[in-house]
């Protein structure tokens, strides 16, 4: 049974840093194996087969919810990032989530935060020579989530496959105890990744969109079938596809 505040019994909301902790501690206390899905909210299906994994494999799960403002630049779209909270807290429930940790912005970065995590050369290539400082945000705010929630193992979705490397790089580099899971891209049915963003795309943005998904498609037709093993060859096929995309020339390139 939804309550009117949206949330189900069993749920709890958890919003500053000390009750997760303690939480969590409680949780260790009870012999519990605590699994976290760090999102930024807006769920769809990519975070469903998170949470699904975690319930599988873990026997408490914490969901955290937090629009990190860290890791987006300052012509990127932090302010109409899509929030829809309750319904967020509706699905966990439902999912058998048993935390959702939403903390403020206050409560992650309190006036006077200064200390950020720099990550090494694999942040300074692909998404991360397009959006400085992005993964330096990301970093940041995945370890204070590690530190507040204390999981044995966290979920993350190999859409963002370089975000993956560099918080498995982040674990080892800093000998954390918490095993990473890494879980397939999910796609809708027209082959477009899920992602909280694909809200925001407009009609033509979504189909450019999924010129990209097709042109690694048959990228990968050229390594699985034909043996392709030249990544520049590769490379340059891809965005000559795209480039004889008209709507992906004018969107994408
Ligand atoms: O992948 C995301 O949604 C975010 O980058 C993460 C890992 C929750 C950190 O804010």
């Amino acid at each position: 049974v939804v309550r009117r505040d949206g949330r189900l019994p069993g749920l709890r909301i958890v919003r500053t840093v000390w009750e997760m902790k303690s939480c969590s501690a409680e949780e260790r206390g009870k012999g519990h194996t605590i699994g976290l899905v760090p999102t930024m909210g807006a769920f769809h299906e990519g975070h469903l087969s998170l949470i699904g994994a975690a319930r599988r494999e873990c026997s408490f799960v914490v969901a955290s919810i937090f629009v990190n403002p860290t890791q987006f630049g300052p012509a990127e779209d932090y302010a109409t990032y899509p929030r829809p909270f309750d319904d967020d807290v509706r699905r966990a429930g439902e999912l058998g989530v048993d935390v959702v940790y939403a903390p403020s912005v206050e409560e992650v970065y309190p006036r006077g935060y200064e200390t950020y995590l720099e990550p090494g050369p694999t942040g300074n290539i692909l998404c991360g020579r397009s959006r400085p400082g992005h993964f330096r945000g990301v970093l940041t705010v995945v370890l204070k989530l590690f530190t507040a929630v204390s999981p044995h193992r966290a979920y993350f979705g190999e859409k963002d496959y370089q975000q993956l490397l560099l918080v498995r790089r982040m674990v080892k580099d800093f000998q954390l105890d918490v095993e990473v899971v890494g879980m397939p891209t999910v796609r809708e049915p027209d082959g477009l990744a899920a992602s909280s963003r694909n809200l925001c795309l407009s009609p033509d943005g979504r189909r450019a969109a999924l010129g990209l998904s097709r042109a690694l498609f048959r990228a990968r037709l050229l390594v699985v079938e034909a043996g392709e093993r030249d990544a520049a060859a590769l490379k340059s096929k891809i965005i000559s596809w795209l480039q004889q995309d008209r709507l992906c020339r004018s969107q994408l390139l």
